[in-house]
């Protein structure tokens, strides 16, 4: 790692960043080099780093004046705003949100998948990471395509309400105590409908004059950016669905291949990847729980099956960290690499 690098983390109060600054600490980076910024609201609040403290500024496109490296972990519309100034300050600027993922001025990166995108040319100093649910499509889809091709992908997303952040994780904790108290939850400032006790079909907002959420536009259109390079883009569509846990996502998918794969020889080819986790002997009661993955690198699969009368279609069921795998490792891993680079 370079000596002299310097690291900013912006929105490192929120779920995401939290992730971020443990991944920094796992990796060993100083205190020292880091700045942890976030918006006025937060501005002097202490963040622990190990045995350091580090005391939050806030950011302003003034912030980034010798930074190597800056890791936006905010909503779309601060990154829009941050991402340029934080470029024009020299900096490599790695974001997290949706705002750069459909700008294909901007490379979209999934470590350990089209890593050498960040080591090539391209125009600018932004790149952008996809999203939790595409993280994990994507790494159950790529073995699964090297090995049999995939021509379509169904799937049901099951969220937890970490999704949303901080807020989302505040607005479940407050509906489930006044339920299971007896009172009927205030309001519900964030979520469409109240989740706690429910399971609600929209996650984030709907895409203008479009019966699809923008979550799942994302998928598609992620999906289709991460694999056109690779001359193959499955068609991916589904639902995602707001869930009444915390954290992590579970994924209900049902592929169809290219030709027919005998379940032993589709968990061979998924088990050939250092990315994913095959949990996968039901008769044991062994099989991917958002509850397991919590804190792993890797997305954990299962619940294989497939049927005579459509030997080409595998079913099965996926669960990635959202924050962690599905986030801060995409936004670490991607930086550091960037923040290697000469120029
Ligand atoms: N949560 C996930 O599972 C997940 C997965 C993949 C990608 N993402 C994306 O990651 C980003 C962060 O998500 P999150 O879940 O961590 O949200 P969060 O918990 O709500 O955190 C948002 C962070 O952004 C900061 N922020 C808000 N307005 C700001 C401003 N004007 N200037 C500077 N900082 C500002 C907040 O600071 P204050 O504390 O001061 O408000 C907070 O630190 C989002 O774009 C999200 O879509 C999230």
């Amino acid at each position: 790692m370079n000596e002299n690098l310097r690291i900013a983390v912006v929105g490192a109060t929120g779920v995401v960043g939290g992730e971020v600054l443990s991944a920094l600490f796992d990796r060993d980076f100083p205190a020292e080099r880091l700045s942890v910024l976030a918006s006025e609201r937060s501005a002097g609040e202490e963040l622990e780093y190990g045995e350091e403290t580090l005391e939050v500024e806030k950011a302003t496109p003034e912030s980034f004046r010798g930074m190597g490296l800056v890791i936006l972990a905010t909503p779309p519309e601060v990154s829009r705003g941050l991402a340029p100034a934080a470029q024009a300050a020299g900096a490599w600027v790695v974001d997290a949100s949706l705002a750069f993922r459909s700008d294909g001025n901007v490379p979209l990166v999934l470590p350990g998948f089209n890593s050498e995108v960040l080591g090539a040319s391209f125009k600018g100093r932004i790149v952008s990471v996809p999203s939790a649910v595409s993280t994990a499509l994507v790494t159950v889809l790529e073995p699964l395509r090297q090995a049999f091709g995939v021509a379509q992908v169904q799937v049901t997303a099951l969220m937890g309400v970490s999704s949303a952040g901080q807020q989302g994780l505040r607005e479940l904790e407050a509906q489930t105590a006044a339920l299971l108290s007896g009172r009927e939850p205030e309001a519900h400032p964030l979520f469409p409908h109240r989740v706690g006790f429910n399971l609600v079909p929209q996650v984030g907002l709907f895409m203008a004059n479009s019966p699809w959420t923008e979550e799942e536009a994302g998928w598609t259109l992620e999906a289709a950016r991460l694999f056109a390079p690779k001359g193959e883009v499955p068609v991916v569509a589904g639902t995602a669905v707001q869930v009444p846990t915390f954290f992590g996502h579970g994924l209900s998918l049902h592929v169809r291949l290219r030709k027919p794969a005998p379940v032993e020889q589709a968990r061979a080819a998924l088990k050939g990847s250092p990315a994913i986790k095959v949990l996968d002997s039901p008769g044991e009661k062994v099989y991917p729980m958002t509850s397991l993955v919590t804190a792993d690198p890797t997305v954990h699969v299962g619940r294989l099956r497939s049927f005579p009368q459509a030997p080409e279609w595998l079913s099965l069921f996926a669960a990635v960290d959202n924050t962690g795998r599905g986030a801060a490792l995409n936004l670490v891993e991607a930086g550091l690499r960037l923040a290697e680079r000469s120029a």
